[in-house]
């Protein structure tokens, strides 16, 4: 698909051009990245000042996480630090519970850790998690959970690599690291639903992470409509039907007024 391109002074016509081709799309997929939560604090990954912009990714694969006690205390202690529990959802994810509440949903595909979709009132059911929630942390041997507030606070409390209280094995956060292998249900049931969607709409993600990435190049195999908002380029750009670049605060609650315009009472 030619994208039509949007510089971010052409927001608006962006934002209309969607609304024009999403009038009467009635299964929206919505999938998204890191970049929906940067304005509720959280730090994106690839973007100017994301995570791996400080910090090599290769040091945090999973094989590492198990093997070296040293990348469990650095993890721990950024996430600590990265006040991902005490976040708030942002105008964003608000918009996309209108979204859901006027019908138009299908459901919000993520590939984000941090719940925020759910704490802005989506019910969890129509969240997929491609990889996992940092508010729960699972111990590798006997698969316990345990909030992840709780092992924060032995961290605070100085046990900088807390085991397992049931069975003494390693605990991690319960989200997918680089090299883990992907939740099954989730993956399969975010691809039956790429398959179901009549259209999707990428916001806030760099779409270069597979394989959560082939959701909408499902989606788009099977004639979806795409959109994408996003501040900057994408790996997809060449494959949507239209590109608004912008915060997503402010696009996200302008085209779901839009939609909402456009949706018979
Ligand atoms: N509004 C719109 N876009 C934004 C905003 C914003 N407020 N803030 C940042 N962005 C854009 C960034 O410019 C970037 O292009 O969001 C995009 C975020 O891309 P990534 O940082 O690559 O995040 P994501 O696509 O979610 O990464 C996928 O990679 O590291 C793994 O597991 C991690 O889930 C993550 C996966």
């Amino acid at each position: 698909m030619d994208g039509i391109s949007f510089d971010p002074g052409g927001r608006e016509e962006g934002v209309a051009a969607a609304a024009r081709l999403l009038a009467h799309k009635e299964r929206i997929l919505v999938f998204t990245g890191a970049g929906i939560s940067t304005e509720s604090g959280i730090p994106d990954f690839r973007g100017p000042d994301g995570v791996w912009t400080r910090v090599d990714p290769a040091e945090f694969t999973y094989s590492r996480f198990l093997a070296n006690p040293d990348t469990r205390r650095r993890s721990w202690q950024m996430r600590k630090e990265s006040g991902i529990l005490e976040a708030e959802p942002n105008r964003a994810h608000r918009a996309l519970v209108t979204l859901w509440e006027i019908g138009r949903m299908l459901a919000v595909v993520t590939q984000n850790i941090d719940g925020l979709h759910q704490k802005a009132g989506l019910p969890a059911r129509v969240v997929v998690e491609l990889h996992g929630n940092a508010h729960q942390a699972v111990c590798v041997a006997c698969r316990a959970k345990v909030p992840t507030g709780e092992v924060l606070d032995r961290v605070a409390a100085g046990e900088d690599d807390p085991d397992c209280t049931a069975c003494g094995g390693i605990l991690k956060p319960d989200v997918v690291l680089f090299e883990e292998a992907m939740p099954i249900l989730e993956t399969d049931r975010a691809m039956h639903l790429a398959y179901e969607a009549d259209a999707v709409i990428s916001i806030g993600s760099t779409l270069g992470v597979f394989p959560a990435a082939f959701v909408p190049i499902r989606a788009i195999e099977t004639g979806a409509s795409f959109v994408i908002v996003n501040m900057g380029p994408t790996e997809l750009d060449d494959l949507a039907d239209v590109l608004i670049a912008g915060p997503a605060g402010e696009v996200v609650p302008d085209l779901v007024a839009a939609l909402t315009r456009s949706t018979p009472r």
